[in-house]
């Protein structure tokens, strides 16, 4: 069980008021807030040990190579990778997602397939439709059934063209969690490589890739407890071994010539420039700090909080809630609509009673498309919040409700 009166005290900006209320913070699936430990492990870095990394022999400079490199061993250890060799640091999932579809653009030819579903952010859709438009492979969905991925769907699309199946781990949409471990095996019956978008999982519950045998893993340290700024492509040795660095400059290479250049051991051909040593330190202090909760500890609270708030939210008449009904498939992310009031404005009028949550298409148009909506207002929950949160929400929805009239 958490603590989660004594988790609060570590995050001050969520003591404060915010239009004459009490901050409730459930905006979280797109970033969450970041612990006393994290901002002071990146002060200290910048107070103390500040160089650049791989290149001084000054003291200061081996310090900061030194917290660098410990940082990707922390990473390593807590998504237990079997080498720090195969943990590149990135900008965020976005950008380890693209690094992984331009690899498949060395590999994908035409009548190749790349399989993902509908439910993708935008950041695990749009390379592939890049990576598809260049090679001439095409791009195929999995659809939903009950609010989840349709695994008969998956099953009749896997076929021996796919190449390569990428997909979320947990949406930020739906709030469902695709069985990935179940899905890789399937995918690699056929021969195809798995990629999974860890960014709505990594932050709340235990990640073990080699448990899930996945072939790449990303995810981002912003959306738990981290930095912005710095996130995480996990990649099993033997493709990061093939695949070409994709920036190139300082720090990734060997040796060069005046035609040619030859790449530094993984992982660092794929660091090009100086890294954000900062966001990595921060992100490590991040792993730690959550680690001290312990993962299952979180899972376990983020489960309370939806078991409670969930029915809650069902019996507000009106209330449209996305995804499946099945709370034991369901992480912290509650996607909803109140009538036929614009989500934009259901948001606002939540913010006037101190409740945040996210309004829009949250970068999965083809997602909302499908449903047939045009946007959502969304809640999403972390090791903060309180049951006292989930009841400012409801009341808070109750309120605009009469505030429009009841009207719908
Ligand atoms: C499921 C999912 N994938 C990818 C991303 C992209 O993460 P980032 O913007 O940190 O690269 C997000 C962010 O909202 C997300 O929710």
């Amino acid at each position: 069980m958490l603590d989660v009166e004594v988790i609060r005290k570590d995050f001050p900006i969520l003591d404060q008021i915010v239009n004459d209320e009490p901050l409730v913070y459930l905006d979280n699936a797109a970033t969450t807030q970041k612990p006393l430990a994290v901002l002071e492990a990146i002060n200290r870095y910048y107070e103390r040990d500040n160089a650049n990394v791989h290149r001084g022999v000054h003291t200061l400079a081996e310090r900061a190579t030194a917290s660098y490199e410990a940082a990707r061993e922390t990473i390593r250890k807590f998504i237990n990778a079997p080498s720090t060799k195969e943990v590149l640091f990135t900008r965020g999932t976005t950008t380890s997602l693209n690094w992984v579809a331009r690899y498949a653009e060395e590999i994908l030819t035409e009548g190749d397939q790349v399989l993902i579903s509908i439910m993708e952010h935008h950041s695990n859709i749009i390379p592939w439709q890049e990576a598809c438009r260049k090679t001439g492979a095409e791009l195929v969905y999995v659809y939903l059934k009950d609010g989840a991925l349709d695994m008969d769907d998956l099953r009749s699309k896997l076929t021996a063209k796919v190449k390569f199946v990428s997909l979320a781990h947990a949406s930020n949409v739906l709030g469902v969690v695709n069985p990935i471990k179940e899905i890789t095996q399937l995918a690699h019956q056929v021969g195809a490589i798995m990629v999974v978008d860890g960014a709505q999982s990594t932050p709340h519950m235990k990640i073990d890739v080699q448990d899930l045998d996945v072939d790449f893993f990303a995810f981002s340290g912003h959306k738990m407890a981290g930095p912005t700024g710095i996130g995480v492509l996990y990649g099993k040795e033997k493709y990061l071994e093939q695949m070409s660095p994709v920036e190139f400059g300082g720090e990734m290479i060997d040796f060069v010539y005046e035609q040619s250049a030859s790449w530094k051991e993984l992982p660092w051909k794929f660091e090009a420039g100086t890294p954000n040593m900062a966001g990595a330190i921060g992100l490590a202090a991040a792993v730690d700090y959550l680690e001290s909760l312990g993962m299952d500890a979180i899972e376990a609270h983020e489960q309370e909080l939806i078991a409670y708030v969930y029915p809650k939210l069902q019996e507000i008449e009106g209330l449209t809630i996305y995804g499946s009904q099945d709370l034991a498939q369901r992480s912290g992310v509650i996607a909803f609509n109140l009538g036929d009031l614009h989500p934009h404005d259901l948001a606002t009028a939540l913010d006037y009673e101190g409740v945040a949550v996210r309004a829009g298409h949250h970068c999965a148009q083809p997602l909302l498309q499908y449903l047939d909506v045009p946007a959502t207002a969304r809640a999403s929950f972390y090791i903060y919040n309180t049951k006292a949160d989930c009841d400012k929400l409801v009341d808070a929805l109750l309120k605009t409700k009469e505030f429009f009239n009841g009207t719908f």
